[in-house]
């Protein structure tokens, strides 16, 4: 098991070492498709019933994208969403980092699509994948990259589009995922407030654990992989969920650590939405209250890489997390990875979180 704590060299402002990385989130968008899946619709297609799924996942309903759209269009309108908030444009992104575990194809990168279509030429562009902790792993790259001051601007988008990967006969789980897209802008932060600090961990030896073994180079894609199905997600739920509470709540007590902060000053723990039990886990292990917890996993399902950045305008807009908070992000997927974040959110040089956007994000169709 290989586990690392990923904190930047103290970087240099005014000629004073400061702790932390000096990179934040100014604004997080967010989009959705359209059409709902509910567990009344599953019970006709596998056999389960919404008690179930209720009971043991807290799922009622998921989004499902209709044909034709891919990551990098419904990508598009939550990072639409973010610029508008952050009163940005495309052109001023010098770095777009897409985390996805089902990009629009294998080449190129999703990134490198969204770019174009929302028309941002001065950006980097390259996609991350680290399963459900994606989207940590990207913020904490562009951080990283923002606070070394080779970047000024950085969007970080999380997407998937798992109903293409979704096996619907497997009952285990065709219940449990969905699909949608988040988005935050990150810009150099002053100190003491953006990202504070970041652990992420992972443990290869358990890469069996969640896989979608088919298309890749090991299996190619041929009539034969299709015909066996290895281009569906294959998941052992039970022992993930135990792996995924220990090590979520080891990442969040190291991560708390690391920025010299408790507990008791946390204002909201966003968590990955992959099972409310996972989530009311995590806050008994590590003594933190539900009442302070993003939870929108009922309405979204499990939505891997989408998954914080979707609580994250979640809370916001419940008014759970405003300008100045002290966030913590928590996160474990496909690696395994796993993974927690400290930031003081939307406290950026100059800027605020929310503010002008006009916050489209509904998907119906392509862009
Ligand atoms: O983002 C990271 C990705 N993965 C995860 O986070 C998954 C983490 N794991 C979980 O969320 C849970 O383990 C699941 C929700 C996947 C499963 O819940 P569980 O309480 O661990 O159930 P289980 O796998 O132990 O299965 C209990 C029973 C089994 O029946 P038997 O063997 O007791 O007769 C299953 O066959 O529930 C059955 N079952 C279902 N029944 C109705 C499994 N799926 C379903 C279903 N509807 N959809």
């Amino acid at each position: 098991m290989a586990t690392r704590k990923v904190t930047a060299a103290p970087p240099v402002m005014d000629g004073v070492s400061t702790p932390g990385m000096p990179a934040g989130v100014v604004a997080a968008g967010a989009a959705v498709p359209d059409d709902i899946l509910t567990n009344a619709e599953l019970e006709r297609m596998v056999e389960t019933s919404d008690e179930w799924i209720v009971k043991r996942t807290g799922i009622r309903e998921r989004r499902i994208a209709p044909e034709g759209i891919a990551a990098s269009h419904l990508g598009v309108r939550a990072a639409r969403d973010a610029l508008g908030k952050a009163g940005m444009k495309p052109v001023d992104l010098e770095l777009i980092i897409v985390a996805t575990v089902t990009g629009d194809m294998p080449a190129p990168s999703t990134a490198c699509l969204l770019q174009e279509k929302i028309g941002a030429p001065h950006a980097a562009c390259f996609d991350l994948s680290a399963g459900c902790t994606g989207f940590l792993y990207a913020l904490s790259v562009a951080g990283h990259m923002v606070a070394y001051g080779n970047f000024s601007c950085a969007m970080v988008v999380g997407v998937e589009v798992l109903s293409r990967v979704t096996d619907w006969s497997d009952r285990g789980t065709c219940v449990l995922f969905g699909d949608g897209a988040g988005a935050v802008i990150v810009k150099p932060a002053s100190p003491g407030s953006g990202i504070l600090s970041v652990h992420l961990g992972s443990d290869g030896g358990a890469a069996d654990l969640l896989k979608i073994p088919g298309g890749g180079s090991l299996h190619p894609a041929s009539a034969r992989t299709v015909e066996d199905g290895l281009h569906t997600l294959k998941m052992n739920g039970r022992e993930i969920f135990t792996l995924a509470v220990r090590n979520m709540a080891e990442s969040v007590t190291r991560a708390l650590k690391d920025a010299g902060c408790t507990l008791d000053e946390v204002d909201c723990l966003i968590p990955h939405q992959a099972n409310l039990r996972i989530i009311k886990s995590l806050c008994g292990r590590v003594g933190f209250p539900m009442e302070k917890t993003a939870v929108n996993i009922g309405e979204y399902g499990n939505t891997s890489s989408a998954s914080i950045p979707l609580a994250l305008v979640d809370a916001e807009e419940r008014g759970m997390l405003a300008a100045g908070d002290l966030a913590v992000l928590a996160s474990f997927g496909a690696g395994l990875t796993w993974g927690a974040m400290v930031l003081r959110w939307g406290e950026t040089d100059g800027c605020t979180s929310g503010g002008t956007g006009d916050g489209e994000s509904a998907i119906g169709e392509g862009d």
